[in-house]
């Protein structure tokens, strides 16, 4: 991201601002990060097969010739856009609820995305990290029998009492970071050259997301560090390395989709559930 500043002086403000602005944030968040360095495990990978997605390119060919699109190698088994999308799309469950180990796996190949992304990003997604661990200790614990899927969760945790509302309340911190994960990718993938870059449309995106759930320093920090966020070349190459622009840009776009989709669901049943002001 280009940020025009016109003096050497102002240029070292913009640093130390920045520095700043990590800094809180890693103050803010480092003692949850402590407990997961304290307490992660290895992932479990889920792989689901599943069919080729519906995507619309653009395309202005053939009247009787389908569009074909040669799915770049970042949506396929190995790349991780792949794993993520299949993931979080095996988490729709056809009845309308979402499948929390789905959910979280999705999740845990999202972080990996994330974390290359610079500090700031890299702090929120080993915040998320924490929570995905956190919610997958329930998954896989003594109530695991309640913990398959958003409802059966919500159901329980309201059963039990708020003392026992936590999953939830985790499940709706990864909802609204997944929401500016979402539109994020979305406008990377979409910007115009020459418009806004990454940096400010990932800031745009947090303004709308997250933001509103923040207290102010943090909102300062972030709008400060969001501005080094890589460019949107970089960011391409990192979601979609070996392929050409407008490939990785309809990955990316893709990618947004399924999460979008995510993102719809989920809120819809915690809006049910009345879980979306727990916290
Ligand atoms: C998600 O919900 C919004 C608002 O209801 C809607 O406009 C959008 O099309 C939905 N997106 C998907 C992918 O379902």
């Amino acid at each position: 991201m280009q940020v025009a500043l016109p003096s050497p002086a102002l240029r070292c403000w913009f640093r130390h601002a920045s520095a700043l602005a990590v800094l809180v944030l890693m103050v803010y968040l480092s003692a949850r990060v402590l407990r997961v360095l304290s307490g992660c495990k290895p992932g479990v990978q889920s792989c689901i097969p599943e069919g080729p997605l519906p995507l619309q390119v653009p395309h202005e060919s053939g009247l009787l010739v389908a569009p074909v699109w040669e799915e770049p190698q970042c949506l396929g088994p190995q790349g991780m856009l792949g794993r993520m999308t299949r993931s979080f799309r095996a988490s729709l469950k056809p009845e309308g609820d979402v499948e929390l180990s789905r959910y979280l796996a999705g999740w845990r190949e999202l972080t990996r995305f994330l974390t290359p992304l610079g500090s700031i990003v890299a702090f929120a997604a080993s915040e998320a990290f924490i929570k995905v661990t956190a919610l997958e200790a329930r998954v896989q614990g003594p109530d695991a029998a309640h913990y398959t899927s958003l409802a059966t969760m919500a159901a329980w945790e309201q059963r039990a009492g708020s003392a026992q509302a936590s999953g939830s309340r985790t499940l709706l911190l990864l909802h609204r970071a997944l929401r500016w994960s979402q539109l994020c990718l979305q406008r990377v993938a979409t910007g115009t050259l020459g418009g806004p870059d990454a940096g400010v449309q990932c800031g745009d995106a947090y303004r709308t997301a997250l933001a509103p759930h923040h207290p102010w320093l943090i909102r300062q920090a972030a709008r400060l560090a969001f501005l080094a966020l890589p460019s949107r070349g970089r960011l391409l190459e990192l979601a979609c390395p070996a392929a050409g622009e407008a490939d990785a840009r309809a990955a990316l776009a893709r990618a947004a989709g399924v999460l979008e989709q995510v993102y719809n669901r989920t809120q819809d049943l915690l809006a049910r559930h009345s879980l979306l002001q727990l916290a």
